[in-house]
């Protein structure tokens, strides 16, 4: 396995791929690897000749500068575990070299996607996404882009960033990975203790709580009874919304297809996500 840090070695070696004739698979990610990334890249494998993973916490996608500084960072570890599962190059850049002086920014106006759920507690969130997936989709130059649906609105995002500028990168959405309790796996997991990690707990039973009553109740009602719910739980709720899986506007009346409940919470000091497809 190659492990790069400069841009322009990594495209020196893409480029030679390429005129080799091999697809390039890519799994972009923030490090702190556990399954979920495992199974994005097992997918990457499977369907692409080459697989490339980058690692870099982008600090332009943190509206908190606690939740950047405490992001956890296992650079070492990560790389033994791509290479223990056979990814074929690491891209690990540093902050200056994916944001030079002179870097231009992109400001990819996404209406209604970025303005909800994430968007709208997070400001600037989507921006620094768009703008660091851009950059790192410019190095890689990749075929497949795997993504995990755990974080629903950034594929939501990625797709119309790539749509709007016609790059022909197919995005590719991964389910999301869950412990056996039914905690999704997150980076973020590392940061709970076992006691929070029960109490975490209430965000899958609450999704698998809003499934089942989705086919009795309207979209609203089913909203209003799991936020009843979360009270009875330690956690703090930030956001339960159902959403038109294509639009991500909120449904109140009436259900469409792939209706999706997404969730926001906090355990303690960290921040949990998640969300399942209702209808
Ligand atoms: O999903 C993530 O881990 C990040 O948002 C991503 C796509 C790697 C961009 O920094």
């Amino acid at each position: 396995m190659k492990v790069y840090s400069k841009i322009s070695a990594l495209q020196e070696h893409i480029a030679y791929l390429k005129s080799e004739g091999k697809t390039i698979g890519f799994v972009p990610t923030m490090g702190a690897l556990h399954y979920g990334h495992i199974s994005l890249v097992s997918s990457a494998i499977s369907q692409c000749d080459i697989t490339v993973v980058s690692i870099f916490v982008n600090p332009t996608q943190f509206n908190n500068v606690d939740d950047l500084s405490n992001y956890p960072r296992t650079l070492e570890a990560d790389i033994n575990l791509l290479s223990e599962i056979n990814c074929d190059i690491v891209f690990a850049p540093d902050v200056e070299e994916m944001y030079p002086e002179k870097s231009v920014t992109i400001d990819l106006d996404l209406g209604n996607l970025a303005d909800v759920m994430e968007g709208k507690f997070r400001p600037g969130h989507f921006s620094g996404v768009v703008n660091i997936v851009s950059r790192l989709f410019e190095c890689v130059k990749p075929d497949k882009a795997f993504f995990g649906l755990k974080d629903f609105q950034q594929v939501s995002v990625i797709r119309y960033m790539t749509n709007y500028f016609h790059l022909p990168i197919e995005i590719i959405a991964c389910p999301t990975l869950r412990e056996a309790s039914g905690l999704a796996m997150s980076s973020r997991n590392t940061r709970l203790s076992a006691s929070q990690k029960e109490d975490a707990l209430i965000i899958s039973k609450s999704l698998i709580l809003a499934k089942e009553l989705a086919s009795k109740n309207t979209p609203d009602s089913v909203k209003n009874k799991i936020t009843d719910f979360f009270q009875k739980g330690n956690l703090v709720l930030e956001y339960f919304e159902i959403v038109n899986p294509v639009t991500l506007e909120s449904l109140e009346g009436d259900w469409v297809s792939g209706a999706t409940a997404c969730i926001v919470a906090y355990c303690g000091e960290v921040r949990l996500i998640d969300n399942m497809e209702l209808i």
